[in-house]
């Protein structure tokens, strides 16, 4: 989605701008662009369509001026194109706007805009619902308002969650950045004598780790030494920074030739630290520390419903079956983006967990306003981004401790949320007196073998290598699982789609015959996640009639079974997992295989079209 960046300082901004923005790439973009403002308040904008790389090529002279913003667009309104990237200035030039999120009245804005550009002989000059804001700023200038005030009446008539960054002609030493809503984050950098502004964290780390993060209806004034803060009426203050303790280093790619091959082979790592502190054994607890939901809270809730987003939602999917068969207690999933617009029968019993790893998905933001305003139900929110604006929203959090996810596809952060989802299950079994000290410690030391399970799945990856270039030209994969593996299966067939833009479907095995099937024949080949378990029989009748249509099936089942890998024509053999943890023996190889398959298309694995990190957009 949109990245936004700034600077002001003693340093060239360009230069720093472009660098901020390469940091944000990963948020998936389709257009970028820089404006840079010097001393004498010389302006100057530029913006292109495509990759990063194509805005450096256009830039054949980079300006000096000391104060800049930038922006990555993700297209919203209007193509993605030179004229509709961004930044954006008002018709009279003089204010220079980056925006993320949406302006749902644009429409409303540009016609009441209208008669004053027609007036002074000026057109639109974009398509964008942006353009409107340094419009509406403008204007405001040109009728005597300050330009803060004016900046703060545009933002009052925004309709929709919006972060802007703004600078003006007239104030060549200052940058302006507001918050309204949570259209994704923002965030001050404080230098030395300079002062960095970006949507995402990574952008600022090369140069600081003192950071403020603004508020929903801040408006912040950036100066090179100073910030200040209005927020509503209240009395304009200074914020106090805070430290961020991420490590830059973290970031790099280091040797893998894709961060979402890094990102796969730290998740055993990401799985440790998430649980470190929070599996005790010797007396056995689940969640003691940090975590503020009381065991009395948790006694008194008589349903749990787990909502999400894509991976997040698979995750929330087998996070229901933990609660179900660990805690005891009825549980359910839904689409957050479904979800928000219904009309359940919610409860203050109910506890609704959010899953989203970057805690700014806005579907997921918006189905927690939706309880909240609705229900009151309690909510926990397991998140990789502490400080997230799901963070705010919520009663209590899990944060889980992946670091830093690069790749647009998620997959260190989806094996963080199954972590937490398990000791969330274990937790809320042992309040209610459905574990007894006994269950609970067999239940964690399962669990504890966690990253050793996917340590081993991830040694699978030369042959899902070797199977993806078997099947590199295949169009279409239907992938079946049963049980706790369906959501799996769900989860496979959403990678192989977003990152080697093959069509696949996931399928509870249960339901092929029902209609899948007919699809099958000697050029669709299947995906069968068969380890052994109370549904494996049922799993290799599946395969069995897959077979006979003539599809060529691969089958990921336990390491040794002869049985399995006979019937079927390749096999991955995963360590043998306890029925409840397989989705930690599977899904690294259920990554590799989509991974391996971009890698024989050659397509842009971080980074696959149309996608975007963070989806702070309806
Ligand atoms: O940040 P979230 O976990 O809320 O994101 C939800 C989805 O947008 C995300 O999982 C998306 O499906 C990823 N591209 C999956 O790899």
């Amino acid at each position: 989605m949109c990245g936004i960046v700034g600077y002001v300082g003693h340093q060239a901004a360009g230069p720093i701008l472009i660098e901020g923005l390469q940091r944000l790439e990963y948020r998936g973009y389709d257009s970028s662009g820089i404006a840079v403002i010097d001393r004498d308040g010389v302006l100057d904008v530029m913006k292109r369509e495509g990759k990063l790389r194509d805005l450096q090529a256009a830039i054949t002279r980079m300006p000096n001026g000391g104060t800049g913003i930038g922006h990555t667009r993700w297209a919203t309104h209007g193509q993605p194109s030179d004229r509709n990237a961004h930044p954006h200035a008002s018709s009279s030039g003089d204010v220079i706007v980056v925006q993320n999120g949406i302006v749902e009245n644009y429409r409303e804005l540009r016609a009441e805009l209208q008669e004053r550009l027609d007036a002074e002989g000026r057109t639109w000059q974009s398509e964008t619902d942006t353009e409107v804001i340094p419009e509406l700023i403008s204007r405001e200038i040109s009728a005597g308002k300050p330009l803060e005030d004016a900046i703060a009446y545009a933002i009052g008539r925004l309709r929709g969650a919006n972060a802007i960054a703004v600078v003006h002609r007239g104030s060549p030493d200052r940058m302006y950045a507001a918050r309204k809503g949570s259209a994704g984050g923002i965030v001050i950098g404080y230098g030395d004598g300079e002062m960095f502004l970006a949507s995402d964290l990574p952008a600022l780390l090369p140069h600081t780790t003192s950071v403020y993060h603004l508020e929903d209806g801040d408006i912040a004034a950036i100066d090179a030494d100073l910030v200040q803060v209005r927020r509503g009426g209240s009395p304009t203050f200074q914020p106090t920074p805070t430290q961020v303790d991420l490590d830059p280093v973290a970031i790099a790619r280091g040797p893998y030739r894709h961060f979402m091959l890094k990102e796969i082979h730290e998740q055993p790592r990401a799985l440790s630290d998430t649980i470190r502190g929070r599996a005790r054994l010797d007396p056995a607890s689940a969640l003691a520390d940090d975590f503020d939901l009381a065991d009395d809270t948790l006694r008194g809730i008589e349903r749990v419903l787990v909502i999400g987003m894509g991976t997040s939602l698979h995750a929330a999917m087998i996070g229901r079956w933990w609660i179900e068969q660990i805690a005891g207690i009825p549980a359910d999933f839904e689409n957050a983006s479904e979800f928000r617009f219904r009309a359940p029968l919610l409860g203050p019993s109910t506890l609704v967990v959010a899953v989203t790893q970057s805690g700014e998905t806005i579907d997921t933001l918006g189905a927690m306003n939706h309880v909240r305003e609705r229900w009151g139900a309690p909510q926990l929110v397991i998140t990789n981004v502490d400080g997230s604006e799901a963070t705010r929203q919520a009663d209590a959090s899990i944060i889980i401790r992946c670091g830093p996810e690069v790749g647009v596809a998620s997959t260190k952060t989806f094996v963080g949320s199954l972590a937490a989802l398990y000791l969330l299950a274990c937790r809320i079994g042992h309040a209610r007196g459905q574990l007894n000290e006994q269950e609970l410690t067999d239940r964690l030391e399962q669990l504890l073998t966690a990253p050793s399970l996917l340590e081993r799945g991830i040694r699978q990856a030369e042959r899902c290598a070797e199977i993806a270039q078997v099947f590199g030209g295949a169009s279409n994969f239907l992938v079946l699982g049963r049980g706790i593996e369906y959501p799996l299966a769900m989860e496979a067939a959403l990678k192989c789609k977003e990152i080697s833009y093959v069509h696949a479907e996931g399928y509870a095995a249960g339901e092929m015959k029902h209609g899948p099937i007919a699809l099958l024949d000697q050029g669709f080949p299947v995906i069968a996640l068969a380890p052994r378990g109370p549904l494996f029989d049922k799993m290799t009748s599946a395969i069995q009639q897959v077979r006979a249509r003539r599809a060529p099936v691969i089958a990921v089942g336990d390491e040794g079974d002869q049985e399995l890998a006979g019937l079927v024509d390749h096999f991955i053999g995963v360590p043998p997992a306890p029925p409840l943890l397989t989705p930690f023996s599977l899904t690294p190889v259920v990554q590799l295989l989509a991974y391996q398959l971009a890698l024989t298309r050659g397509l842009d694995i971080d980074q696959p079209r149309n996608l975007a990190k963070t989806v702070t957009v309806e």
